[in-house]
């Protein structure tokens, strides 16, 4: 073929390369498609890659066509550092940005600084001789990171030289090889970004309460563990389902922000102790003490007045009749305050309270005014006589808003295509297969797997995280009894909450 042909061959290639190289965004994909275009480009038997970062070298990839032919390849590595000195080949090649194309690693001339390791050989019976060592360098001349390509192999597949008429082209596809790698890694540095955006302010709103502190996290963690699960199930009703790393990734975001609507839910419903807050308690108290120092004073008046008479007088006389009724009042007032406390501080309301409570709220007394008030206000009356919990039906539909909330923050974010759906499966979240759970009330199928993995979670990590205002946490073995119990009423689902006690998902 005539050279100017190969040429334009090469160069086509080349191209096809950068477009390859460009459309690749995950970047240990893109390093693994670097070494192997460029081995084949070249003709390379074996090949490695180097990124340069905080002033080491990383050996990122490692690729030999010989080694892995064999009945025995060699396991894989995780990416280790070097230091970055002119003593190694890489090191040699990152700093001064030079090429080196050395014919036979093991016969180096003694003037160069660099020699060759032959660790590597020894340890996987393989012979190293002709290398192409090349800088990545970005458009700026910036040095990323080293790509070596080793063993030209011939027509023959006997090891040869690397031609010098490929040092240019080799140079170039490097410098592709390094833009796409820049580019990938500032992708990597946004998504690290973002994500550490959400992790700090979504933390932030669950420290709004102590009682909701880290549940975000938890909740993503758990999520993860069961994605992570589910992948690994080969038999059950979940082996067909697979999480791909993207899947994965949209997964951990809805969880992270299921709740991120909470930040529109005052503090003082979130972090609700008692029926009461602690200042209407109070102020509860300051009257109730008013009005046993106005009643006192309304009975001194009236045996001034000599209005205190039979049948209350006593058997020593009026002296006595006035002693008693005081402490009829006192012991009154005294009695319905204590029973106000104690119903106040309660997870339960009996019938017996209520109808106690009843009662309390139907008194009255003379204020300062000369006007008669109810003892309890009605609003306070409605705090207290709460059957179940402490929020009222007003806040605990204020409460139930955060998932309305939580979609309408979401949807306002730009999510890429592979996380579009973050947006509906946070909002989703307090759905129940049975439909009765909120906002939209949905059923069985039309609630998504990922929706029914956040609710798992999300109610487990309400029972069995620390302390709730009105109830002390609960251990695993009881908040998995609850799932389980939720689960064979048809409200969460079955496969997810066995897959998550059975494989003890929470102890993560
Ligand atoms: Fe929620
Ligand atoms: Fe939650």
């Amino acid at each position: 073929m005539p050279e100017d042909r190969v040429l334009q061959k090469e160069i086509k290639k080349l191209n096809q390369i950068g477009i390859a190289l460009s459309s690749e965004i995950n970047l240990e994909k893109l390093l693994e498609l670097i070494v192997r275009e460029a081995r084949e480009f070249t003709r390379a038997d074996a090949g490695s890659l180097y990124i340069l970062e905080d002033g080491k070298l990383f050996f990122h990839v490692a690729q030999n066509e010989t080694l892995i032919r064999r009945p025995d390849p060699p396991p894989g590595f995780k990416p280790y550092p070097l230091p970055l000195s002119r003593e190694s080949v890489a090191g040699y090649v990152a700093i001064t940005g030079e090429i080196l194309n050395i014919e036979n690693v093991y016969s180096l001339p003694e003037i160069v600084p660099y020699s060759f390791n032959p660790d590597f050989d020894l340890r996987n019976d393989y012979v190293t001789r002709s290398m192409i060592v090349v800088p990545m360098k970005d458009r700026e001349g910036q040095i990323l990171g080293v790509l070596q390509l080793i063993n030209a192999m011939d027509k023959t597949t006997t090891v040869t030289v690397f031609p010098k008429s490929v040092e240019d082209l080799v140079m170039s596809l490097a410098s592709q090889a390094a833009v796409a790698i820049r580019n990938a890694k500032l992708i990597v540095d946004i998504k690290r970004l973002f994500e550490a955006l959400i992790r700090y302010s979504v933390s932030a709103i669950d420290a709004r309460s102590p009682h909701t502190a880290g549940h975000s996290r938890r909740v993503a963690a758990y999520s993860g563990a069961i994605a992570l699960a589910i992948n690994k199930q080969t038999t059950g009703p979940l082996a067909d389902v697979f999480f791909t790393p993207e899947q994965t990734e949209e997964l951990s975001y809805a969880a992270w922000l299921h709740d991120i609507g909470k930040i529109g839910v005052p503090e003082r419903i979130l972090d609700k102790k008692n029926r009461l807050s602690d200042e209407a308690m109070e102020a509860i108290v300051n009257r109730f003490e008013l009005i046993k120092a106005l009643k006192l004073n309304r009975i001194h008046q009236a045996w001034h007045a000599g209005n205190i008479s039979s049948p209350e007088v006593g058997k020593n006389g009026p002296d006595d009749s006035i002693s008693e009724e005081i402490n009829k009042v006192q012991q009154e007032i005294e009695a319905d305050l204590s029973i106000i406390q104690r119903v106040n501080r309660s997870h339960f309301l009996s019938d017996e309270d209520l109808a106690t409570l009843e009662v309390i709220a139907s008194k009255t007394y003379e204020n300062l005014s000369g006007n008669m008030t109810p003892c309890i206000s009605e609003k306070e009356f409605k705090h207290l006589s709460v059957k179940k919990g402490n929020l009222t039906a007003e806040e605990y539909e204020r409460i139930q808003t955060h998932v309305e909330l939580t979609h309408n923050i979401l949807k306002n974010i730009p999510f890429t295509k592979t996380l579009k759906n973050v947006p509906f499966f946070s909002a989703t979240h307090h759905e129940l297969l049975d439909g009765t759970g909120y906002p939209g009330g949905l059923k069985g199928d039309e609630i998504p797997l990922q929706s029914r993995i956040l609710s798992v979670v999300d109610v487990f990590d309400a029972l069995t995280a620390a302390d709730r205002p009105y109830r002390p946490a609960i251990s695993p073995e009881k908040g998995g009894e609850i799932l389980k119990a939720e689960a064979e009423a048809g409200r969460l689902d079955k496969n997810i909450v066995n897959l998550f006690l059975d494989k003890e998902l929470y102890t993560i």
